[in-house]
């Protein structure tokens, strides 16, 4: 089987830009450049580009591209591209890191194997940040999800990016960015794989080994003891399959961390959502594989964290089962128990993913999580409300909710808080339970984190749904159709800062 991405070798050189070794040479470009920025690149492709602008074959909006071949004398490249950036002001990490991966499909488009980049528009980042964004973003769109093809179609992948900095740090902070990229990269494709080669045993494995880097220590739970852990809820919604249900808690604690503080990541694995008895429709419910890129998202953070020895305790906690209508399924109707003690009425089986994560919030609280975010693609109602474009966060108290925010400006991913006002909690009361697990249409994407607040105890907590932005349904120049990664660079940075107290 063809693998799915390679990692290029990274190198940093101050330049002379001409002397760089590569068959595709870069130049990022804001809408808003300086002239003289570029001059000696529009010298080098022979004034090609300033009389692109003057005519308005290339007006650089963001995203647009300019290739050229490069005519001026003494450069080892013979080919260049300028990639707009858009205004400078709107330069941040999610515009670098698409500009970096169009280049990328570009090069790899033209079968060119090494591309430079010439790090001549700051946008409105310092060097290191850029770098970092850099180094992942040239990883991430080094990828190729098609890798069941019997006849596969050729596959070119880049070899080596150069980028010429004079930034101090600069090699080190690229291969720290390539090091969330190849995170990102084998959460993509766990996420990508098909329910039938991905079930919650195969999950369990499969993280654990990614989560196998020095300083972090697995188990995996299987059911027998999760029965005897009083599992309920997860043991509940894996109970119509006949692949049984796991937990897998994977453990960073490095010395150098603060031992008053630790970041637990819960992660949602449905490997795959029917619907359970409640079955989904037909129409689009292949989709329904990637309902484990919580999971797939917390375990490539937490290797991410790990090989960068970011000094902060991290535990991960995935809960995973198969959502299946089988023959012993859960029943609309069932009373389950959770590990919590608390009591649920599942009147939806669609609405398994609160469940599950009940178990394993409460969980991550038991073994000495003290600041809790999950992930998980939880419900359509958030795609209702913010689309493919943003990730709905929740949580509580607003300083935790306020850390993670900022953390996802840092990596360049869009997220978007939403209200969990206590009158939402009327919904969720059950005649005979304590709960109800599905409390119908009205914004559905509060009621599902309500529920999953009742799991999380009283310190902080926030819930990240990525329904909407963990698949691409559409590829565009910098992703193509399929799984997204989003999130895991948010989670790393969030390692990178202080817990707030
Ligand atoms: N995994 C789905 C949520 C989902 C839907 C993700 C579409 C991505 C695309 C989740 O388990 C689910 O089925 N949620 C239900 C909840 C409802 C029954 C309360 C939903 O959103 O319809
Ligand atoms: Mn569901
Ligand atoms: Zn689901």
């Amino acid at each position: 089987m063809p693998v799915a991405y390679e990692v290029p070798r990274l190198h940093v050189v101050s330049g002379p830009p001409p002397s760089v070794e590569a068959d595709l040479v870069v130049v990022p470009l804001a809408e808003d450049h300086v002239t003289s920025t570029v001059a000696e690149f529009d010298a080098a492709v022979g004034g090609a580009l300033s009389a692109a602008l003057a005519r308005g074959e290339f007006t650089p909006k963001s995203l647009e591209t300019f290739g050229a071949p490069i005519v001026g004398s003494g450069w080892a490249a013979s080919r260049m591209v300028f990639v707009s950036g858009g205004p400078r002001g709107e330069m941040g990490p999610e515009r670098f890191r698409r500009m970096a991966a169009t280049a990328v499909s570009m090069a790899r488009q033209q079968r060119r194997a090494r591309v430079a980049w010439v790090d001549v528009e700051p946008g409105h980042m310092d060097a290191a940040g850029r770098i970092d964004i850099l180094g992942e973003a040239f990883t991430v769109a080094n990828f190729d999800g098609a890798i069941h093809k019997s006849r596969p179609e050729p596959r070119f992948f880049l070899s080596d990016v150069t980028v010429v900095s004079a930034a101090a740090g600069g090699l080190d902070r690229a291969t720290a960015g390539r090091i969330v990229g190849d995170a990102v990269n084998s959460a993509r494709v766990l996420i990508n794989e098909p329910g039938n080669f991905l079930v919650p045993r195969t999950l369990a494995e499969k993280a654990a080994s990614l989560a196998s880097v020095d300083g972090v220590s697995v188990e995996i739970f299987d059911e027998r003891r999760l029965e005897t852990m009083g599992m309920g809820l997860l043991l509940g919604v894996g109970r119509g399959s006949a692949e049984p249900p796991r937990m897998l808690v994977a453990r960073y604690e490095p010395a150098d961390a603060p031992t008053d503080a630790t970041l637990g990541l819960v992660g949602k694995g449905i490997t795959f959502d029917t619907g359970g008895i409640s079955i989904k429709p037909a129409e689009g419910m292949e989709r329904m594989k990637d309902d484990m890129a919580g999971a797939a998202t917390v375990v490539a953070a937490l290797r991410a964290i790990a090989l960068l020895r970011l000094p902060v305790r991290v535990v991960a906690v995935v809960a995973s089962a198969e959502n299946m209508p089988g023959s012993r399924a859960l029943k609309p109707g069932d009373i389950l128990r959770g590990a919590s003690g608390l009591t649920v009425e599942v009147n939806n089986t669609d609405a398994e993913g609160r469940l599950i994560l009940g178990d394993a919030l409460w969980y991550a609280r038991q073994i000495g999580a003290t600041h809790l975010v999950d992930v998980a693609t939880l419900t359509g109602a958030c795609i209702v409300a913010l689309g493919k474009i943003t990730t709905g966060l929740f949580g509580t108290p607003q300083p935790w909710v306020d850390a993670i925010r900022a953390a996802a400006d840092r990596g360049g991913e869009k997220v978007w808080q939403l209200p969990l006002f206590d009158e939402y909690k009327e919904t969720l009361k059950s005649d005979i339970a304590d709960m109800l697990n599905s409390p119908g249409r009205p914004a559905g994407a509060v009621t599902a984190a309500m529920f999953l607040k009742e799991f999380a105890g009283t310190g902080p907590w926030a819930h990240l749904d990525i329904a909407g932005t963990a698949w691409a349904d559409e590829a565009k120049a910098w992703m193509p159709r399929g799984a997204t990664g989003t999130i895991i660079r948010t989670l790393v940075e969030l390692g990178r800062a202080a817990l707030p107290r």
